[in-house]
């Protein structure tokens, strides 16, 4: 007999709506904050924002809430943070994204979303690493994301759930976002599978079909907090010239690297974003 728990999100007979709210209640509980108003879901690079949003109340390990796996990738810190922002309003932040390529299913993957929502959060704003298409664009820069082309041919939506996704990433977010940098250039986000990068020839057709950024995350979050009616803002950090764009292979720990070089400005302008939200 297996001693292995069986995960709440797998049960297909389960509601996962009706997880996220348990996980959101954990929250409550386990912060002391009984509802937030903002969510912001950390990629690499992105990490040190938490620390300069506001004031922690709160840090919690993720695996301590409902529907929460492990993070599978150090340097994906498992923690839930509630930080209240100078002007008073509740961000919860979530260093614990759970990746499509870990093949747990969509329902996993936007748990964290549908939590965030359940929480209160009327605004989502998510942030990844990318590879960057446009050659004028250079390893370490911030990148507001304009809208998606999902490639994984998948959806968290379950049934004839017809979510319309016009202005998706907020043009009205995204104006706010230029007024704190108005160099922040923007493009359009492709989520591939993953976890291998892109070969060349990929990361051509992503550009022919309109890309400008390839990932592994953010299109399937962000279906997800569209039909929890929240309001969308992206970012993406250039972290590589995607496959063939940059002539030299790619790494994992490149990305990493990249990441952390870039962390301390985009963290501050996140910072600033968020407090004018
Ligand atoms: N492709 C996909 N995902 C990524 C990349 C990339 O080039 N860089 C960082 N995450």
């Amino acid at each position: 007999m297996s001693t292995h728990t069986p995960h709440p999100l797998d049960d297909p007979a389960a509601d996962p709506f009706a997880i996220a709210a348990d996980a959101a209640a954990d929250i409550a509980r386990l912060t002391g904050v009984e509802s937030h108003d903002i969510a912001l879901t950390l990629g690499s690079g992105w990490g040190r924002a938490a620390e300069l949003i506001g004031e922690t109340v709160a840090s919690i390990p993720a695996t301590e809430v409902t529907g929460f796996s492990k993070p599978a990738l150090e340097g994906h810190a498992g923690t839930l943070r509630s930080v209240r922002t100078p002007g008073g309003k509740h961000v919860l932040v979530i260093g614990a994204r759970t990746h499509y390529y870990e093949g747990h299913g969509v329902r996993r993957v936007v748990h964290s979303v549908r939590t965030a929502a359940a929480t209160g959060a009327r605004t989502m704003v998510l942030t990844n690493g990318a590879g960057g298409i446009r050659e004028t664009w250079t390893p370490g820069q911030p990148v507001l994301i304009s809208d998606h082309i999902n490639l994984t041919a998948d959806s968290p939506l379950e049934g004839a759930t017809f979510i319309d996704l016009t202005d998706l990433y907020s043009s009205r977010l995204r104006d706010i976002a230029r007024t704190v940098d108005p160099s922040l250039d923007e493009g359009v986000y492709c989520q591939f599978r993953g976890p291998h990068y892109e070969t060349p020839a990929e990361v051509q057709m992503a550009k022919t079909i309109g890309g400008h950024l390839v990932g592994m995350s953010t299109a399937l979050e962000s279906i997800a907090a569209r039909q929890a009616g929240m309001e969308v803002l992206g970012f993406s950090l250039v972290t590589n010239l995607a496959a063939g764009i940059q002539k030299t292979p790619l790494s994992h720990e490149e990305v990493i690297e990249a990441g952390r070089e870039a962390e301390p400005v985009i963290s501050s302008l996140l910072a600033r974003v968020i407090g004018e939200l």
